[in-house]
């Protein structure tokens, strides 16, 4: 018998207190929930929209009094979220799956677009634990780039911020996966922390996999219950779920991960490459 609390495994509804838009098709959304409010780092939620669909989606935000998601705006349940604001309510199932380990040490993080929500929420504790962070956030251009504004009130004495956009229109010109090599090639020690496209995680992992820097990456995969029963975000042969034993893995666990960086599954359980 699970000894989770059976409150985890329904729906709360939960009041939706401010919304903002981040880009033109990324927006968050803040409510109150205790449950998120005490997730780590790395941990989602199953946001529901009743009528419509559930869908899990990276806790961006949490303390004591609020807590957030931020919304990419690409199928019909995220462009419903994206039309609500304060006062509006929404369904939330969890938080689920395991989240970033906080590891002692000067940190690496690198985010590509929304994969930077749940690096948001482990900047916010790093700098809590005065820890050194370089973090390197990615898009195709700077209009694409959330988070702005939480980026510029993490106090600097700790956060050293790298911008990198495809287009150079913020930072430098390039990838997030060249920027944060580079950076990892100066000092080997750091922990890294990743999430956003696959190929970009991939290739990071490869390259600790060399130098031996401890890597943790958070993985998408298509979900439907987000607690272990349904199968749909299957990894491997091995039966790794997304939702149950990640989403966040190391590289030790990665390295063993057939399909990491190499393939994922459609909605319909079809697998695809994605290489
Ligand atoms: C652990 C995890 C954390 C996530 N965190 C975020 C986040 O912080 N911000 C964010 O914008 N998105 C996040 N996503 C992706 C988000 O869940 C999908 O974009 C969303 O489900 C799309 O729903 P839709 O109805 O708008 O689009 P659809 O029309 O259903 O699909 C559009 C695209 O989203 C993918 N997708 C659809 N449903 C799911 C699903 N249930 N699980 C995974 N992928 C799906 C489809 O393969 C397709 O590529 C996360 C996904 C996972 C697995
Ligand atoms: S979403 Fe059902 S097992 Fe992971």
């Amino acid at each position: 018998m699970s000894e989770k609390p059976m409150v985890l495994d329904r729906p709360r509804i939960c009041k939706i207190i401010e919304t903002e838009e981040e880009t033109s098709d990324i927006k968050t959304l803040m409510f109150k929930d205790s449950y998120t409010s005490s997730s780590s780092p790395g941990q989602f939620v199953m946001i529901w929209i009743p009528g419509i669909d559930e869908v899990p989606m990276s806790v961006s935000y949490s303390d004591s009094t609020k807590c957030g998601v931020t919304v990419k705006k690409v199928g019909e349940a995220t462009t419903k979220l994206h039309g609500m604001a304060g006062g509006d309510h929404i369904g939330v199932r969890g938080p689920y799956g395991r989240g970033f380990e906080l590891k002692d040490g000067a940190a690496l993080l690198v985010g590509g677009g929304t994969g930077l929500a749940p690096l948001m929420a482990v900047a916010g504790k790093l700098q809590q634990l005065s820890q050194k962070v370089n973090l390197v956030a990615g898009a195709r251009s700077a209009k694409d780039l959330p988070f702005l504004n939480r980026m510029d009130s993490f106090p600097r004495h700790h956060l050293s911020l790298h911008f990198i956009t495809e287009d150079g229109s913020l930072g430098e010109r390039g990838l997030a996966s060249d920027l944060a090599l580079r950076i990892l090639k100066k000092d080997e020690s750091q922990n890294v922390y990743v999430c956003g496209p696959e190929l970009m995680m991939f290739r990071i992992f490869q390259e600790t996999e060399k130098c031996g820097s401890y890597i943790q990456a958070s993985l998408e995969r298509h979900m439907k219950c987000g607690v272990g029963l349904c199968g749909q975000c299957a990894l491997d042969p091995r039966g790794s779920l997304v939702c149950r034993d990640g989403p966040v893995f190391s590289g030790t666990e990665l390295r063993k991960m057939s399909d990491f960086g190499r393939f994922k599954r459609e909605a319909d359980g079809r697998k695809i490459s994605i290489v």
